[in-house]
């Protein structure tokens, strides 16, 4: 059977990146460029013309090399993957080596090495696959994926002879004048033949810049007339991140790729320019999306809802139909048909069923608001339980913490709250209850009670139901 295996290279410091957070744990769309890489790998597919060569093997997670801040990367990353660890960041050949007896304990045991680089974010399964694929049919010793720009920035240059045989892989530091304006560089995705593979790097001299770098293999290959593949890919994924202004431009391209990917999925995105949505976001279909909107973590969003202008959605789930203006929703659930805005935070934990509006200035927190029910204007409600169709006048705020702990409120159904109440907690409305304009209710109101005053007081029962409609009615107007 000829399986492969993967490596992630991810010790280094990150030097360039300036920073206190190890590089591979930068966030790229939400996800940190390590996140993006395993992606690409866990995301290789063969067609069936490659059955004979390569079985999958799913069974054989990537194996990561990490050295600096490895615990704080093993920590985020947990059981998704195998680790190495690199003692001291010698080069990217030292760093494969470090993952020799990982690899080798694996069964059925690897014939094939594939290596890429824990920095390189918008690397795709699809090309990952072409190297792989290039490699067997090819039979190749060693396979590397390039890349063609201009200018070719920090990458190493790949070398060809006049026929056009690759010879050397040369990095800037050590690249002539002459070499330094090749335009075709080294992606950092390679395939190697394991057996020849390790003996190569056991015995891989320190170059010049007292490393070892795995480009050197390429130059040991072409020595010794082994067969050595290339593949062909795109700069814009291959883009290699080592420091914050490559990160800007890797964050860009994936950018516009995920908002092609929604747009092709039939989500309208009225200004791609101004519109963020991280990688993990799910969108439904005739969904619009207004300009300056952000979408963010593992949101869903569902389909045939407006969101934005100038709307931030964190962390959430919003069922169908639902329309967000100028608002943030943060770690909350909005079911269908909700409307919100403008102006309107819904924080950690607010829960608005099916129907529910939420008008300007309004803010729920760690609560649940029954189906239908209306809070138009300027009012707070946080740790409480509303039923259904509740209207929330204008300004009503549940007092819920009491400077020492937070209490709940609760709120029956058809309730409703005269213009600026305030709920002193832990306190319960019952079913159908009014309270009157400015009441400050500090007691359990009984259902069905009309409750008015500071603190409120029982003016009278609206046990009929044309007191009921006539309240109603009076409220209306
Ligand atoms: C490397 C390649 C270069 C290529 C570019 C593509 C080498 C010598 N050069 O350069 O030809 O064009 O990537 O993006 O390979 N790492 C370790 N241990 C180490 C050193 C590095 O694990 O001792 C890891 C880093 O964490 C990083 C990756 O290997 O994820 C690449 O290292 P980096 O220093 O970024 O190499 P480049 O200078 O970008
Ligand atoms: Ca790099």
């Amino acid at each position: 059977m000829n399986t492969y295996a993967t490596v992630v290279l991810a010790a280094g410091k990150g030097t360039r990146m300036r920073s206190k957070l190890p590089k591979v744990l930068h966030p790229l769309a939400g996800m940190p460029l390590l996140g993006h890489v395993l992606k690409a790998v866990e995301g290789i597919r063969f067609d069936s013309s490659l059955a004979s060569f390569a079985s999958p093997i799913s069974t054989h997670r990537p194996v990561v090399v990490l050295g600096h801040e490895a615990a704080q990367i093993e920590a985020a990353f947990g059981e998704r993957c195998l680790y190495a660890i690199q003692q001291e960041q010698l080069g990217t050949g030292h760093a494969v080596l470090a993952a020799q007896s990982a690899i080798d304990a694996l069964a059925p045991l690897p014939q094939t090495v594939l290596v890429c680089y824990g920095d390189t974010p918008l690397i795709r399964s699809e090309i990952l696959s072409q190297v792989l694929h290039e490699h067997l049919t090819r039979r190749a010793t060693l396979t590397f994926l390039t890349a063609h720009t201009d200018p070719p920035s920090d990458y190493g240059r790949v070398v060809r002879d006049s026929s056009g045989r690759v010879r050397e892989i040369v990095e800037v530091k050590r690249a002539s004048a002459e070499q330094l304006r090749i335009r075709e560089v080294n992606s950092g995705v390679y395939c190697f033949e394991r057996a020849w593979l390790w003996p190569i790097l056991q015995n891989l001299p320190r170059n010049a810049s007292g490393e070892y770098y795995l480009t050197d293999l390429v130059a040991i290959a072409a020595a010794q007339e082994r067969t050595i593949a290339t593949v062909s890919g795109t700069l814009d994924e291959t883009i290699g991140v080592n420091n914050r202004v490559q990160l800007a431009e890797a964050e860009q391209l994936l950018r516009l790729r995920t908002l092609e990917r929604h747009m092709y999925a039939g989500v309208t995105i009225v200004d791609p320019a101004t519109t963020y949505i991280d990688d993990e976001v799910q969108i439904g279909a005739d969904t619009v999306i207004f300009p300056g909107t952000m979408l963010t973590g593992k949101t869903t969003i569902g389909a045939d809802c407006r969101l934005g202008p100038g709307t931030t959605i964190y962390q959430s789930v919003v069922a169908d139909r639902c329309v967000v203006r100028n608002s943030i929703v943060e770690e909350s659930v909005l079911e269908e048909d909700v409307s919100m805005g403008p102006f309107s935070h819904c924080r950690t934990g607010a829960h608005l069923a099916r129907g529910v509006h939420m008008g300007n200035f309004g803010e729920v927190k760690n609560s649940y608001i029954g189906a239908e029910t209306d809070m138009h204007h300027f009012s707070y409600l946080g740790d409480a339980s509303v039923g259904e169709r509740v209207n929330v006048g204008a300004g009503t705020v549940t007092a819920n913490f009491d400077g020492t702990h937070k209490h709940r409120t609760t709120i029956g159904a058809g309730a409703s709250l005269g213009v600026d109440t305030v709920l002193i907690a832990p306190v319960t409305i019952g079913a159908r209850a009014y309270t009157g304009s400015g009441s400050v209710v500090n007691r359990d109101v009984p259902e069905d009670a009309l409750v008015v005053g500071v603190p409120a007081r029982l003016l009278r029962m609206l046990n009929t139901r044309e007191e009921q409609d006539k309240d109603e009615k009076e409220h209306m107007e």
